[in-house]
């Protein structure tokens, strides 16, 4: 790796105890939805995002998780700015930038940086690669020592592509390679936060792993704090120092990687590992468990009352429906893992001695096949 692209030394070695770098409070995001004729008026909103508290340390990496339509998308946006938010705070080394205007934003803006999800609309088809990775340094008005188009070189060929293809366009490139572009572009202006939206997902399996392997390294060797928003838990396993689990626009678990991948204690969280089949959950790796969560994620428009998620929960109770629970510790379990949730579940799956199916529907017709492979009762061994 080039020498002028490492950043200072106390940027690197991430750790939980690590000063922070972004805080977010409260951070609320409703879209409104305008009706009535002939005068349109505001009839309701969509509420992306409800209220998410979040940090990321310097140099630490975070992931961010849960189903398509939670506001995993809504949230990266608003941290960078390119959103403007309905309510809380968004603060940046102690800087409040939740409604800082473009000025204001300017010397913040080069700091914070996006990785987009969709590699073939995010890059301009009509702009050579040398001029996509070239253009922040302009709009910012860097000029590093060597030229801007040295420093484009090297950027290439530390994201592992031929810095002859400057002149190149992006159609020329697969998927993978565009992705890698994207990133290039990203760490032109040496950022120390990047928001990486779904980096990997539109890429085939077999790219993936080379995708989140490049930005390991430039975490772990530039020391750039990621917010990485993933689908599911299997992606940010090997990234993320922490991981925050998202459910309509609230976090619902947030913890330090062992406690969230190996003591989960929010169902919705249990139900994402148990649909990982890569993850294994401590004691139950012979005899794993599935939850099937059916149906989609609620509407955000109205979302239901108490905990959004009692419409999908297998424990659900009345109170669920009247109170929201608070994100808070568990007894027993670590400072910084909490979770929102009124009857918890057992730090492991190990106590679960059934197959959960949360659609009826499916029950039934489960049932009307004959009997299933019985699981086997856990609680024996
Ligand atoms: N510009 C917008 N206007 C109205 N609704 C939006 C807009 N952007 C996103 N949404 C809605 O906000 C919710 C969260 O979306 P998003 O943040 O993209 O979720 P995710 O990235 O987790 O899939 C979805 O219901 C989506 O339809
Ligand atoms: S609060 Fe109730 S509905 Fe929500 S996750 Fe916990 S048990 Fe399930
Ligand atoms: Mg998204």
């Amino acid at each position: 790796m080039s020498d002028n692209l490492t950043l200072p030394a106390q940027q690197s070695a991430p750790d939980a105890s690590t000063e922070t770098l972004l805080k977010v409070e409260g951070l609320t995001k409703h879209f409104p939805i305008y009706g009535g004729f002939p005068i349109k008026r505001k009839v309701g909103a969509v509420q992306a995002v409800d209220g998410i508290d979040l940090s990321v340390g310097v140099g630490e990496s975070v992931g961010l998780v849960g189903e398509s339509g939670c506001g995993k998308s809504t949230t990266g946006r608003l941290i960078t700015r390119l959103l403007e938010p309905t309510g809380g705070k968004i603060l940046y080394q102690d800087q409040d930038i939740t409604h800082a205007s473009r000025k204001q934003l300017a010397p913040v803006r080069s700091e914070i940086q996006m990785i987009f999800q969709d590699p073939y609309s995010s890059l301009n088809p009509r702009q050579t690669v040398g001029t996509i990775i070239k253009s922040p340094m302009e709009v910012n008005g860097i000029n590093p020592a060597g030229g801007r188009e040295k420093r484009v070189r090297e950027l290439l060929e530390l994201v592992g592509l031929n810095p002859e293809h400057y002149n190149r366009f992006p159609h020329e490139f697969s998927g993978g390679q565009r992705q890698r572009i994207g990133v290039a572009r990203a760490l032109a202006l040496k950022p120390k936060l990047i928001v990486a939206d779904e980096p990997v997902s539109a890429l085939d399996v077999s790219i993936q792993a080379q995708v989140v392997n490049l930005l390991q390294k430039v975490q772990e060797e530039m020391g750039i704090a990621f917010l990485f928003i993933a689908h599911d838990l299997a992606v940010v396993r090997h990234f993320s120092q922490r991981v925050a689990v998202m459910y309509l626009g609230k976090i619902v678990e947030v913890g330090d990687r062992d406690s969230i991948y190996n003591r989960p204690t929010h169902p919705y969280t249990h139900a994402l590992l148990s649909a990982v089949p890569e993850v294994p959950v401590e004691g139950m790796e012979e005899n794993k468990e599935r939850i099937r969560l059916a149906g989609d994620v609620p509407s955000p428009i109205a979302p239901p009352s108490g905990c959004r998620f009692r419409t999908r929960c297998w424990k659900a109770q009345d109170r669920c429906a009247t109170e929201e629970p608070p994100l808070v510790q568990i007894s027993g379990n670590r400072a910084g893992h909490l979770t929102a949730c009124h009857f918890p579940e057992e730090p492991s799956t190990e106590a679960r001695a059934e197959d959960i199916v949360l659609d009826p529907a499916l029950a039934a017709l489960e049932d009307s096949e004959g009997p299933q492979d019985t699981p086997k009762d856990l609680t024996k061994d």
